[in-house]
């Protein structure tokens, strides 16, 4: 049956929102193989609709964690999860994230069943639904701030978190703007020229400069202690 890339004229009208077909988000996703088979590069999709594209790189990280690691449940779980951290996504319309949200869950979920051939325990899906609900966010990717019902900004950035696995077990988070952390990867001259948020609160804020090269990079707004990967939401 062919895929529904339209769900109504109106939502065309309103928001362009026509999905991408099977085919073309695998020829894309082709076109940038290297980094889908990394298990720890980061992804994101601006306008991500239900996760089209998030759901291909996903489904070819974890073919590549099962391959590595399948055969050791307790591996399979920490690098998937570090897979599902990788992947990002921003989304005007709620109901889209909503539905993102639960088919990379579900994705990732069939795809444990079918490798460590067992269900797997409570707190590592709690931690999975948590990262997805940090990773998956509505808002309006041109000016990187969340949104409300009405697809109206709100006051309040949109804010992503790094996940690292650090040591074999824990999982450390940082938060960053994402608007900082785009800007400050503008050249030339990383950033220097810029003064793009308000006056008042200009991007130096937001940045450390490297003593040694004076480059500048974003600042995290928040660093949290390493924690168990299956304990990811008592950070929150
Ligand atoms: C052409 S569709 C593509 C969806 C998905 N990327 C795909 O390829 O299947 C564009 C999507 O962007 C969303 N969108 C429109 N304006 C947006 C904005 N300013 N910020 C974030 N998302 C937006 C729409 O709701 C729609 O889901």
């Amino acid at each position: 049956m062919p895929e529904k890339q339209i769900k109504s004229r109106q939502r065309v009208a309103d928001h362009g929102e026509v999905f991408t077909s099977e085919r073309e988000v695998k020829a894309m996703c082709d076109l940038v193989e290297q980094e889908c088979d990394r298990i720890d590069s980061r992804f994101l999709e601006p306008a991500c609709g239900d996760g089209n594209f998030l759901a291909e790189v996903l489904a070819r990280k974890l073919a590549i964690v099962k391959k590595r690691y399948g055969k050791n449940s307790f591996d399979y779980e920490r690098y998937s999860l570090l897979a599902v951290s990788s992947i990002y996504g921003v989304e005007l319309l709620q109901d889209n994230v909503n539905t993102c949200i639960e088919r990379l869950f579900k994705q990732w979920e069939k795809d444990y069943k079918a490798t460590c051939k067992s269900s797997c325990n409570d707190q590592t899906k709690e931690s999975v639904r948590y990262i997805l609900s940090k990773n998956i966010l509505c808002g309006n990717a041109l000016t990187m701030m969340c949104v409300d019902d009405n697809q109206q900004d709100t006051n309040t950035p949109i804010i992503f978190p790094e996940w690292s696995l650090v040591t074999s077990a824990l999982f450390k988070r940082r938060d960053f703007r994402l608007d900082v952390l785009l800007k400050a990867n503008e050249k030339p001259e990383n950033s220097r020229q810029l003064n793009w948020i308000e006056d008042e609160d200009s991007i130096y804020n937001y940045l450390d400069q490297n003593p040694v090269t004076g480059e500048y990079m974003p600042k995290p707004l928040r660093e949290f202690e390493p924690i168990h990967y299956r304990r990811l939401k008592e950070n929150g």
